[in-house]
């Protein structure tokens, strides 16, 4: 959690003892894959069953092979780390802001019970505009290029801003802070004016899953219970390991629909 902690780990990368941060971090990583190792290896004794983990290993390479125990640990480790925290720091996002516009779930409510998406498609985008999970999604030039009159030498790194674009007035006037699902039904923002999993060849491997998995949740919710804020005022963003997260977890009291 600790950013200096994170930035002390990068750049020194020894193992000093547990306490330390590179080692604390080797033995959290032990930890894991322990556990990943371990699921692999009962998984392939028993593949029965309907999974992710047995699709991977029931994959093959070009040649034939099948996948190391160490490759598919890798793959695990992405769909983890790249794809839970995401997607559950999104869509405590959504009920945070949602539970603060009674008035928008109700239309939200009446609209998924006569089978209409759009305004559930237009919430998830929204939230994910609003109150992007990552704030940066960072590059390293391999050649000098000119952008908005900056001249960037090859090798350097640049950011572009997920939060910042978001927060453009001229992008989403007149109020960008506002969370106005509305405003994409009203028209498709423009292209790359909404980033929420970056862009180009290296786009988020998983934004069509963590969209369809924040829809079926977000409905699923929605029309099963009441959700309202436990404090009137909405949460401040605080950064949580890598995302930007709900400072108090995204804390709301539910109550079944009508009750
Ligand atoms: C709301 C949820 C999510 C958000 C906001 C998000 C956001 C992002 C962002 C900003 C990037 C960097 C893209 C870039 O540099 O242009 C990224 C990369 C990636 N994401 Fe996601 N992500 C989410 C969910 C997921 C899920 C569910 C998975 C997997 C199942 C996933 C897998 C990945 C992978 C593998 C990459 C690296 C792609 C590459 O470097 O080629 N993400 N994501």
């Amino acid at each position: 959690m600790s950013l200096p902690r994170l930035a002390a780990m990068a750049i020194v990368q020894r193992d000093l003892g547990p306490r330390s941060p590179w080692g604390a971090f080797k033995r959290a990583v032990a930890a894991a894959d322990d556990v990943l190792y371990d699921l692999i290896r009962r998984r392939r004794a028993d593949p029965s069953g309907d999974s992710i983990l047995g699709m991977l290993l029931g994959a093959r390479h070009d040649d034939g092979t099948q996948p190391s125990d160490q490759e598919v640990r890798d793959q695990l480790v992405t769909l983890l780390a790249a794809g839970h925290e995401t997607t559950a720091t999104a869509l405590a996002w959504a009920l945070e802001r949602l539970a603060r516009d009674p008035a928008l779930t109700a239309r939200l409510r009446a609209q998924l019970d006569d089978g209409d998406e759009r305004l559930l498609d237009a919430v998830v985008k929204e939230t994910l505009r609003v109150r992007p999970v990552l704030s940066i999604a960072p590059r390293k030039t391999v050649q000098s290029f000119t952008v908005g009159g900056w001249e960037l030498p090859a090798g350097v790194h640049v950011a572009p801003c997920i939060y910042l674009t978001h927060r453009r007035a001229d992008l989403y006037p007149p109020d960008p802070a506002a969370f106005r699902p509305e405003r994409f039904l009203e028209g498709a923002p423009e292209r790359y004016g909404w980033i929420p999993f970056g862009g180009g060849v290296r786009r988020c491997l998983g934004a069509a899953f963590a969209t369809l998995e924040m829809r079926e949740v977000l409905r699923a919710v929605v029309t099963a219970v009441d959700v309202r804020p436990d404090r009137a005022r909405g949460e401040r963003v605080r950064r949580r390991s890598v995302v930007l997260a709900p400072a108090r977890g995204a804390r709301v009291v539910v109550r079944p629909v009508g009750g």
